[in-house]
């Protein structure tokens, strides 16, 4: 049974069902939502997102949520924290674990605010309700409308942590990186 875990005036954050899997496809399989990744994703390696999503949930007690549209319950595609599958080059952390926040969605439903109204309800959560000291978010350079997302949720651009992405090819234009950053304390002295 999932459970709902986050709320806003528009979408609701729950945890992830089985009847995700065909909607997040057509998502991972749209070339325009992957156009900053490497490849688009098909149905087996869209199952092992769900699957690690579910065991980071089970671990950590966050994962990249799944986003559902309030007034139709349509799935829009996923908000939340993960933690990165990889060590970022040179990368000094705030805290024992780093959590980035991520965000990908359909793109019939992009431009609407729903990704920065569902990732400023998951960044609140992160530092009050989990109690994470530091949350980062990073992208290829190109990446205008997530590096916007994190601009928007309040996160800072920091330049002396930009890197390339040691899993993308050395030859590939989506391998630099730029990472922006936010800690528990600057929220708290507001
Ligand atoms: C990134 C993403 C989640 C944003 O979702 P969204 O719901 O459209 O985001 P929002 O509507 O809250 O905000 C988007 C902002 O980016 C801006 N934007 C969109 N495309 C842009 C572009 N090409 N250049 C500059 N800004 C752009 C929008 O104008 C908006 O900013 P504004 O409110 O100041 O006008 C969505 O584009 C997406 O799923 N992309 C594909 C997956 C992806 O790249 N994920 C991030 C990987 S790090």
């Amino acid at each position: 049974m999932d459970k709902i875990i986050l709320s806003t005036k528009r979408v609701i954050l729950r945890t992830w069902r089985p009847s995700d899997l065909a909607p997040m496809l057509a998502i991972n399989a749209n070339p325009q939502v992957m156009k900053y990744f490497p490849s688009t994703q098909n149905l087996d390696e869209t199952q092992k997102l769900i699957d690690s999503c579910s065991s980071c949930y089970k671990k950590h007690g966050f994962t990249l949520f799944p986003v559902e549209l309030k007034e139709t319950s349509e799935f829009i595609g996923f908000v939340g924290l993960n933690v990165p599958g990889f060590n970022i080059p040179n990368f000094k952390s705030k805290s024992d674990i780093i959590v980035e926040i991520g965000w990908r969605l359909g793109s019939n439903h992009w431009n609407n605010g729903y990704a920065t109204e569902a990732a400023m309800a998951v960044l609140r959560y992160a530092f009050t309700t989990l109690n994470l000291t530091e949350i980062i978010s990073f992208t290829t350079v190109n990446n205008r409308a997530s590096r916007r997302v994190m601009e928007k949720i309040g996160l800072h651009y920091d330049a002396t942590s930009d890197f390339d992405h040691p899993k993308i090819a050395l030859s590939s234009l989506l391998r630099p990186h730029v990472l922006y950053r936010k800690t528990q304390i600057e929220i708290l002295k507001k």
